[in-house]
């Protein structure tokens, strides 16, 4: 008797029909993009996808066919592709008045500001707004510089936090670094991640070892006095990975011990993604002095920003610091409509009952499929690092890959990242809904099967 195959798992329904595609043929925008751009913008699939329009937590190419999205354009539609409430705001924006800059009052700007200090801890209500997580991130750096009068920053080992000069400097992967003497002074100190720690011990052991890299990486690379410290609360690139809660309480208090102030990269982990708390650090009982966020702010568009307290920001004002787009009105009215969608849909609710019913669905599959090591995360933003022997786990590169692909067949848009890209990323938006959970969860069961043989 031959086994049948099972049945292809069913998307969940959807009232949303996609236009038709009229526009320039697939093969067509392929060969432009070969020919006129430049060669290191990368696709993802051995096929490459073009994707024509998007609905909430749907994608579709260009003849209709729908996809789940596990990926929101790297972590960045928070509230859902094309939020009629985000549109519209934009939209309407955009139909008065789309730029001016700073230089003149504008009510978007004012009010995005005061908007984002009300979701912050008490002090920490100054903002500057830019256009990607890497120019907020090297603000921020600059800033601690300028206001501490040290130079030496301390960053994690694992980490992502840009492509200019200074953020890729403070990034922990080779393969986002070229091989080019870029900004000094940014030390890397271990990861507290207990899955490859060098430490032993449990979680929180290793944690504690952990923040004392960091002291030791003061006492030994550094003239005793830091600027800062800066790490995002759960690394995403780095494959979700984050160290038990007393890790940056622990790291704070080395950092500010040493004069440093604590730099917290919500890029990725802000707005209400780790389900339990808006803002990804208060999962770990500590309150930064400098937060920077970009991606899920905007929903899609460009936008970031570095909140601080005011005596920090003031040392900005020493130099004149300019930034063209920043605090544009059709951003600040994307923004706005972004916060107040967040409050109206109950979306960080859903990242934590959603994205619970998620992890405990990835639990389960871990005892059946041998790839799966380890499954972290928090909320929406969830980890699935396969190996392919949980004793060496040496780490299962191609295996992860099959897995996407196998998943996109059947119409499930997946992530990958950590260093050795074999950690499946989820981080889809927030509006994901239970029924898509189940289904995805068919999917990574029978893509997992099949890479398993
Ligand atoms: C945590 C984190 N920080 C900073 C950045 C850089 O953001 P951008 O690509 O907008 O410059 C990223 C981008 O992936 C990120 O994940």
């Amino acid at each position: 008797m031959t086994a049948t195959a099972p049945a292809r798992p069913a998307m969940p329904a959807t009232e949303h029909r996609p236009r038709p595609y009229t526009g320039l043929p697939k093969d067509e925008v392929l060969s432009l993009r070969k020919q006129y751009a430049n060669p290191a913008i990368f696709t993802l699939y051995r096929e490459p996808l073009m994707i024509v329009e998007g609905h909430m937590q749907y994608l579709y190419d260009e003849t209709g066919r729908r996809y789940l999205d596990l990926f929101a354009g790297i972590v960045t539609v928070s509230v859902g592709h094309c939020h009629p409430k985000v549109t519209r705001a934009m939209q309407d924006q955009l139909a008065v008045l789309a730029h001016t800059t700073t230089i003149y009052l504008h009510p978007n700007f004012a009010r995005m500001a005061a908007k984002l200090a009300s979701k912050m801890p008490a002090g920490l209500d100054v903002t500057y707004f830019v256009n990607s997580g890497s120019e907020a991130n090297d603000l921020a750096m600059m800033m601690a510089r300028a206001y501490t009068g040290n130079q030496d920053v301390i960053a994690v080992r694992n980490s992502y936090h840009g492509g200019s000069p200074t953020t890729m400097a403070a990034t922990s992967h080779h393969t986002w670094k070229y091989p080019q003497q870029v900004n000094s002074g940014i030390h890397h100190a271990v990861s507290p991640d207990p899955y490859r720690s060098p430490y032993s011990g449990t979680p929180e052991e290793i944690a504690t070892k952990s923040a004392a890299d960091i002291h030791q990486l003061i006492r030994y690379s550094t003239p005793g006095q830091i600027a800062a410290f800066i790490a995002e609360p759960m690394q995403g690139v780095g494959g979700v990975t984050h160290g038990a809660p007393n890790y940056l309480r622990e790291a704070y208090a080395v950092t500010r011990a040493h004069g440093g102030l604590c730099i917290a990269d919500e890029v990725q982990t802000g707005f209400g993604r780790t389900g339990e708390h808006f803002w990804g650090f208060q999962n770990y009982g500590v309150v930064p002095d400098i937060v920077t966020m970009a991606k899920g702010i905007g929903n899609g568009a460009p936008l970031a920003a570095v909140t601080t307290r005011r005596e920090i920001a003031e040392t900005l004002t020493q130099r004149i610091h300019f930034n063209t787009f920043g605090g544009n009105p059709v951003s600040m009215a994307a923004g706005l409509a972004v916060l107040e969608a967040i409050e109206e849909d109950g979306t960080q609710q859903n990242a934590k009952v959603v994205g619970g019913r998620f992890k405990a669905g990835l639990v389960e599959l871990q005892r059946r499929h041998r790839l799966i090591g380890d499954v972290r995360g928090l909320g929406l933003m969830l980890g699935v690092e396969l190996v392919r022997d949980r004793g060496t786990k040496e780490p299962a590169k191609e295996e992860t890959l099959a897995i996407m692909e196998h998943a996109r067949e059947m119409g499930v848009l997946l992530g990958k990242g950590g260093l050795d890209g074999n950690t499946l990323r989820i981080k889809p938006p927030m509006c994901l809904t239970a029924a898509d959970v189940d289904f995805a969860l068919e999917v990574l069961d029978q893509a997992l099967t099949k890479v398993e043989g």
